[in-house]
């Protein structure tokens, strides 16, 4: 399975991506978030610049926005970004917002919050590469994992069957949740590693 490390909690970002840069991790995953999709506000488009030229792994942009086409348009000038996920609850034409993405030559993903009805995935199937499944309420680092992701995870793995799309979990993963999660393809690690003063003890915890 491999780790995208989310910056959302670490003191300071740039210094993190410094120390994880020669790390076994795969990704730095990048909260953006609005004040409107969810209240808290994080990441600038300035921010993300400065992440992107520092780190030499890819970027994982996970966009907590409501309108993203803005941000989606001036993460395009940002080099080194493998995938964009807009989220499924936003009221937009998404398709429209996939092809977009796609257009910039980037892997388009759509997330899924715990709530939310797993069908409503379907109409998209055919045009994204990634679903990251929240396994927390977005918004905020260092949440518990919500156990009943377990069974939700299962049912997203039958429903994607026969697709090329990758599993993504997002919340709450440290050593223990992660042998919950071993049946997806990428897990998002935040506070478990980002708070530990021996971050690449953490990660070798997590390599299962
Ligand atoms: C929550 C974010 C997550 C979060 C993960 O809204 O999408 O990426 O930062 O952090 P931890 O691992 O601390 O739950
Ligand atoms: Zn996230």
């Amino acid at each position: 399975m491999e780790i995208s490390v989310s910056l959302l909690n670490a003191k300071d970002k740039l210094l993190t991506v410094e120390k994880l840069n020669n790390s076994k991790i795969d990704y730095f995953h990048i909260d953006v978030m609005d004040g409107k999709f969810v209240s808290n506000k994080s990441f600038s488009i300035k921010e993300i610049k400065k992440i992107s030229m520092k780190s030499n792994k890819p970027l994982d942009i996970h966009l907590m926005v409501e309108k993203p086409n803005i941000f989606i348009k001036n993460l395009k000038k940002i080099s080194n970004i493998n995938n964009i996920t807009i989220h499924l609850e936003i009221n937009k034409d998404i398709n429209k917002i996939l092809s977009k993405i796609k257009d910039y030559g980037m892997k388009r993903g759509i997330a899924i919050k715990p709530n939310t009805d797993i069908e409503l995935l379907r109409p998209y199937l055919d045009n994204i590469d990634v679903i990251l499944i929240m396994t927390v309420e977005p918004g905020l680092g260092g949440q518990p994992f919500i156990e009943s992701s377990v069974d939700r995870i299962n049912k997203i793995k039958e429903l994607v069957k026969g697709y090329n799309i990758l599993l993504e979990v997002d919340g709450g993963i440290n050593d223990k949740t992660m042998k919950k999660i071993i049946s997806s393809d990428i897990a998002v690690v935040g506070s478990y590693i980002t708070t530990s003063s021996n971050m690449e003890d953490k990660i070798n915890n997590l390599i299962l």
